[in-house]
């Protein structure tokens, strides 16, 4: 501590954490004022007290009426602001997966009395704080994209979410119908050409505008310098929602983010506060035994339709007619040659003749 000194004020350290000063030695006139400031110096707080606490108390040695003693004690608080640099890391298990009618019901999970199939998927953040003091609390908010449309059926089921030794927990909303299997009415046709269309890629990002998304939201307790915590979640995504979208890879961007509490404030050293983690689902991209029949179907249809068109076509334009016309003509004209070379060769033959006789 250090004083700034005025005439008749002399101070001592009785403890680490009282301090005695005597003031106007040995008396203090009448209506007189003491200026007494005291300087500290903070930066061995070890960052685990939440507010600065002062006590003044004055006394002095002669008697003083009890109704004016309420003014000689005084209690001065500062709130104390942690510095904190936080960091938020996270992983994702499996980074992908293969669904489609082809892929086997046993790599998916089934639920008791549901007929979906699910695919499990793990994510594990890890909130870090890298000092200089401690954390008071932190909440960590993670989203996941919950549709393929915005009005379609929620895809997450989260069974379980665990905060590492119990040092806080999650609360999110639950899907009341984990298994939806969407029964839209869709026709043959909007299957074949889903069919088709399966090669583009759809990308769900929670950051993109419109998307509706489903919100874990998790509060931390205490964390020291140097510590890290983390938040472990078991979810099954429904795959029969998957199915009915035309997309061949369907890309899911999660996003974690850090907020602190309010009695901290982040020194920034470029840690990130946001995280992103990505997984993949890809389509098995082999046709329903159905589709391929309908599509055969379909086109031995189209193919003598066309057929008929082209015939009925040629027909109006007189290519029959003429055709035959042509054959007929062609054949009359042969035969009429035929005889006309007869003749010709006859013609000859009497000519030869006429020159033998001559
Ligand atoms: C700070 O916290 C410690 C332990 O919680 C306590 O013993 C101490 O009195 C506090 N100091 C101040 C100045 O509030
Ligand atoms: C997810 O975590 C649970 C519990 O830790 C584990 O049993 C399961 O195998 C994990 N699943 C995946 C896909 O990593
Ligand atoms: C977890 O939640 C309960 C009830 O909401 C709460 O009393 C408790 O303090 C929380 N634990 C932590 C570590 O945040």
């Amino acid at each position: 501590f250090g004083l700034q000194d005025e005439k008749g004020i002399s101070c001592m350290l009785v403890e680490l954490d009282f301090l005695k000063c005597s003031i106007g030695f040995p008396f203090m006139r009448a209506q007189t004022k003491y200026h007494l400031s005291v300087l500290f110096d903070t930066s061995r707080l070890s960052g685990e007290n939440e507010t600065l606490l002062f006590l003044v108390h004055a006394r002095s040695a002669n008697p003083e009426h009890d109704s004016t003693l309420h003014d000689n004690t005084l209690e001065l608080s500062i709130p104390l602001v942690h510095e904190v640099d936080t960091a938020i890391t996270g992983v994702v298990s499996p980074t992908s997966f293969v669904y489609g009618n082809s892929v086997e019901r046993s790599h998916f999970v089934q639920l008791d009395d549901m007929e979906c199939s699910f695919q499990p998927l793990n994510f594990t953040f890890q909130v870090i704080n890298n000092g200089p003091s401690r954390l008071p609390g932190s909440t960590v908010n993670i989203r996941i994209p919950n549709r393929m449309a915005g009005n379609g059926a929620d895809m997450f089921h989260i069974i379980d979410t665990q905060v590492s030794e119990g040092r806080g927990n999650c609360t999110w909303q639950r899907n009341p119908k984990p298994c939806t299997v969407p029964q839209d009415k869709e026709s043959i046709f909007h299957t074949i050409f889903a069919f088709f269309t399966k090669s583009g890629r759809k990308v769900l990002d929670c950051d993109r505008p419109g998307r509706a998304c489903l919100t874990i939201s998790c509060s931390l307790s205490s964390q020291a310098k140097e510590e890290a915590t983390s938040i472990d979640v078991q979810m099954l995504l429904n795959t029969e929602i998957l199915q009915r979208d035309s997309s061949s890879v369907i890309q899911f961007v999660t996003r974690g983010h850090v907020l602190l509490d309010d009695r901290a404030v982040e020194v920034s050293t470029g840690l990130p506060e946001d995280t992103s983690l990505v997984f993949e689902a890809l389509h098995s991209q082999e046709p329903r035994g159905y589709v391929v029949g309908w599509i055969i179907a379909i086109s031995l249809l189209v193919g003598i339709l066309l057929f008929l068109l082209l015939a009925v076509l040629l027909w109006k334009m007189g290519f029959f007619r003429r055709h035959y016309r042509e054959i007929i003509e062609a054949e009359k004209n042969r035969k009429d040659s035929d005889e006309s070379w007869d003749w010709v060769q006859k013609s000859q033959e009497s000519l030869d003749s006429v020159q033998k006789i001559q």
